[in-house]
């Protein structure tokens, strides 16, 4: 081994260091107690939609109805989305049921025992597939995940934005660094997640009584609050959209959009926007002609709700379609022009609209 050399003596210490504290402090989890790839699989995979006091239940559930991975392959789909039930994002768990039945069906059973070949399989990640190859077959491969990302980056005093690639690579390298030194790949991988979740924790971390105190940079300058460097997302800003749609035989009224806003060129309905949702036409306040062309027009169906999620924006959007009378043809508001529905296909148009005239009016 060559690594020694490499490694300057925070990182030399820095695995052993944590070692030893997870020999005192870990939790008795039941999926610490198994070299089982399926077993390992199965907890990491709930453990990402779930913290480990929920998680636990649900581990045990699964392991008791699916004891072997081909078990789980066998399972109705539909009782093991019930065994889901509560975890959120559905996909995830038939995801676990197509690898399930990949492993079985396809490996024998035999799950993939290193790292490179776990990351082969369907819904398995960097993260999960070094917890499998380390927790399972002893490989050393670094799990990254939130909890190593803060750890490392109050440490070893790293300013880099995490949610960027450069920082992730940064991480990644230190990682890979550190578990040379660990005298066991799988319980060093343990210890730094353990030691994330229950002593350098995200908010009170408890620095007075950390075995890496005095060469943790964060400590040692009084920026653990401020590591790791996080940007913020830009917030979703929800706004709230009214449309209007016109509709005389198999002609609606459209316009183009103009101006600085959102959908620029683009063709949609008449539009009132509001500061809050609206919940009944009677609430809007609409220009004298507007409102004169609605009340002499039919509602034929109760408005829907549509959506569409721009990168800062939710546009939340209740749609009204109204039939014109013939006699009314000629009051248009301004701006807004007849088109038959095959002209109407042909414009460019927001995909909330075009979604919508799909839906509801084609
Ligand atoms: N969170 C994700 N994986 C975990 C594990 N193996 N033990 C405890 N918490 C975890
Ligand atoms: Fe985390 Fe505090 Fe320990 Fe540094 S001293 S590793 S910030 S608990």
């Amino acid at each position: 081994m060559n690594w020694q050399s490499d490694l300057n003596v925070t990182e030399t210490t820095f695995a052993p260091t944590l070692e030893r504290w997870y020999e005192r402090h870990k939790r008795d989890l039941p999926w610490r107690h198994t070299r089982d790839p399926y077993r390992i699989w199965l907890s990491e995979i709930i453990l990402q939609q779930t913290r480990v006091v929920q998680g636990k239940p649900y581990y045990e559930r699964f392991v008791e109805s699916y004891p072997t991975v081909a078990d789980m392959a066998r399972a109705d789909e539909r009782e093991l989305l019930r065994l889901w039930q509560g975890l959120g994002y559905y996909s995830r768990a038939r995801n676990l049921h197509q690898t399930a039945r990949y492993v079985t069906e396809q490996l024998g059973e035999k799950f993939p025992d290193t790292y490179h070949d776990l990351l082969k399989m369907k819904g398995i990640g960097a993260y999960t597939a070094a917890a499998i190859a380390s927790f399972a077959f002893g490989e050393r491969v670094p799990v990254v995940d939130g909890n190593v990302y803060r750890v490392l980056a109050r440490v070893f005093g790293i300013e880099e934005d995490i949610t960027t690639t450069g920082a992730k690579k940064t991480f990644a390298a230190l990682a890979t660094r550190l578990i040379q030194a660990a005298d066991d790949p799988a319980t060093y991988n343990q210890s730094i997640m353990e030691f994330g979740a229950i002593q350098c924790t995200p908010v009170a971390p408890d620095c007075l009584l950390c075995p890496l105190q005095q060469q943790c940079a964060a400590y040692l300058t009084g920026r653990q609050h401020l590591l790791p460097v996080k940007a913020k997302k830009a917030p979703v800003r929800n706004r709230y959209f009214t449309y209007l749609v016109f509709r005389k035989g198999d002609q609606i009224a459209m316009r183009e959009r103009s101006g600085q806003d959102i959908w620029q060129n683009l063709y949609d309905f008449y539009l009132l926007e509001t500061d809050e949702p609206k919940a009944a036409l009677r609430e809007l306040v609409l220009s004298e002609a507007v409102q004169k062309l609605v009340e002499q027009s039919v509602l034929t169906a109760p408005p829907v709700a549509v959506t569409q999620l721009l990168s800062h924006q939710r546009i939340n959007a209740q749609v009204y379609l109204l039939d014109v009378p013939e006699e009314l043809s000629g009051a248009l508001p301004p701006g807004l022009s007849w088109y038959s529905l095959a002209d109407a296909e042909q414009l460019p148009k927001p995909v909330l609209i075009t979604n919508y005239l799909v839906r509801y009016v084609a």
